[in-house]
């Protein structure tokens, strides 16, 4: 029998937690998933509810992730069983490991797009267009049977080997040099973007809404997906990091900069991404594959293209990784505690069933692509819709309802360090009414989507 004695983890200083949650919500989500979301929802319209989802919905959740979190010293489960216990609530957290399994598995897929992006510019066969252009390869690549799921398992190898070594010297030390980084070289791009010739379209498209998208209800869905998706929350991301954390930190102003930030990253790469996007007469609903059909195509134009694009797809695998471990982390942290693994049991054992559970959506692209799950979606989109778009959104309204609801107001309070003042009462009236209000409005009027 081994027993684990290893003691729980804390994290080195009070900037690593908040670099470690920067990271956990820097990832894929903000290029990636972020351009073609907005791409397919309409541009600015789509911006603007996205914009007040994460003011009015997420910065709140944040702070009611990382408050439980930290007072709950726990995991997602084991957070709720501790301070509410035998209680529903617990639902959570549930829903929170089975949303880690689901989200890891695609990311893991989509991750190893970028890596074989970053070999192709690696070896220059990237540097110019491939015969057929940008578009074909991407195409090509994703959807033959065996390279993609080969990608994705480096990619999972990575992220277990961070996650097996553990919170501080693994999760912390990343974080701290490839960020800066990426937001250099980002808003490089995006201004060498804008002399492209599309910035006009460009911008108008991010940023002048067409007004008739607000009247569709599954924009609302989209924009409340891509929140929860981009700031990691919803599913004890942010619990399990917040549970590293020691000594009486200030948690509000951590959740803020982690908004903050998140919300930048993801308007730069859309400044990125539009203009080109119009400059290459892209159809900006083009889907899955626009930031890998698009950011190919400004490198090949810009003078050292070549250097550009290998270092970016270096970041945005880094990204990628740092995202990817925190959801490895929210599981392996469970069945740590849960079925007493050590850490380095638990990441191998985990990170490899995640890795099964990724392969059918890689196969769904190419030799399954007849398989459709929800609403004509691939496996992967459809993976996507499930846990971005219900699980997390759900999560979040049950920890909203938690805070707001089912824990002492006077301890609450106190938790999250607002203490007395009035943005503690704001945030609690967030979390009692409006978030969950919001949440439910826009599930039920897009239920027809599902
Ligand atoms: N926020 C990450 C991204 O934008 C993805 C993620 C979702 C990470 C949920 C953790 C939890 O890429």
């Amino acid at each position: 029998m081994s027993q684990n004695t290893e003691p729980r983890e804390q994290w080195a200083s009070r900037l690593g937690f908040i670099l470690a949650a920067m990271g956990s919500a820097v990832g894929l989500g903000n290029i990636w998933r972020f351009s073609y979301v907005t791409g397919e929802n309409g541009g600015a319209a789509f911006l603007i509810i996205y914009l007040l989802c994460i003011l009015l919905i997420g910065i709140p959740i944040i702070m009611a992730e990382f408050t439980i979190g930290r007072k709950a010293q726990s995991d997602t489960v084991g957070a709720f069983t501790k301070l509410a216990p035998g209680t529903p609530w617990v639902l959570a957290g549930i829903l929170g490991v089975a949303s880690a399994f689901i989200i890891l598995s695609f990311y893991g897929v989509v991750a190893g797009w970028t890596m074989r992006y970053f070999l192709g510019y690696l070896t220059g066969q990237l540097w110019s267009a491939p015969e057929g252009g940008y578009a074909d390869f991407f195409v090509g690549f994703i959807s033959s049977p065996v390279q993609p799921i080969l990608w994705q398992f480096i990619f999972m190898a990575l992220t277990i080997g961070i996650v097996f070594v553990g919170v501080k010297n693994g999760i912390e030390k990343t974080n701290k040099i490839l960020m800066p980084l990426l937001a250099i070289i980002l808003i490089i791009l995006a201004g060498y973007s804008l002399t492209l010739g599309g910035a006009a379209e460009g911008l108008a498209f991010l940023f002048t809404p067409d007004w008739s998208a607000f009247a569709e209800p599954g924009v609302y869905l989209a924009a409340l997906g891509q929140a929860f998706f981009s700031l990691s929350l919803g599913m004890g991301a942010l619990i399990t990091y917040g549970s590293y954390l020691s000594s009486k930190e200030k948690l509000p102003g951590a959740a803020g900069s982690v908004a903050v930030l998140d919300t930048l990253f993801a308007i730069i790469a859309g400044i990125m991404i539009f203009p080109a996007v119009f400059a290459f007469g892209i159809d900006p609903a083009s889907g899955a594959g626009l930031a890998f059909i698009t950011l190919p195509d400004i490198f090949a134009q810009m003078g050292l293209g070549g250097f550009f694009g290998l270092l970016f797809f270096f970041l945005l695998a880094a990204a990628a990784l740092s995202s990817a471990v925190s959801l490895l982390e929210v599981a392996v942290a469970y069945f740590i505690r849960k079925f007493d693994w050590t850490r380095k049991k638990a990441s191998i054992i985990v990170g490899f069933i995640i890795f099964l559970v990724g392969v059918p959506s890689s196969l769904g692209i190419g030799p399954l692509s007849n398989i459709t799950i929800v609403g004509g979606r691939d496996i992967l989109d459809s993976m996507d819709f499930i846990a971005s778009n219900i699980f997390l959104p759900l999560g979040g309204l049950i920890i909203a309802l938690f805070v707001g609801w089912g824990w002492k107001k006077t301890e609450v309070l106190e938790a999250s360090d607002f203490g007395s003042s009035g943005l503690g009462q704001v945030w609690l009236f967030i979390l009692r009414f409006v978030a969950p209000i919001a949440i439910l409005i826009i599930f039920i009027s897009s239920i027809r989507q599902w």
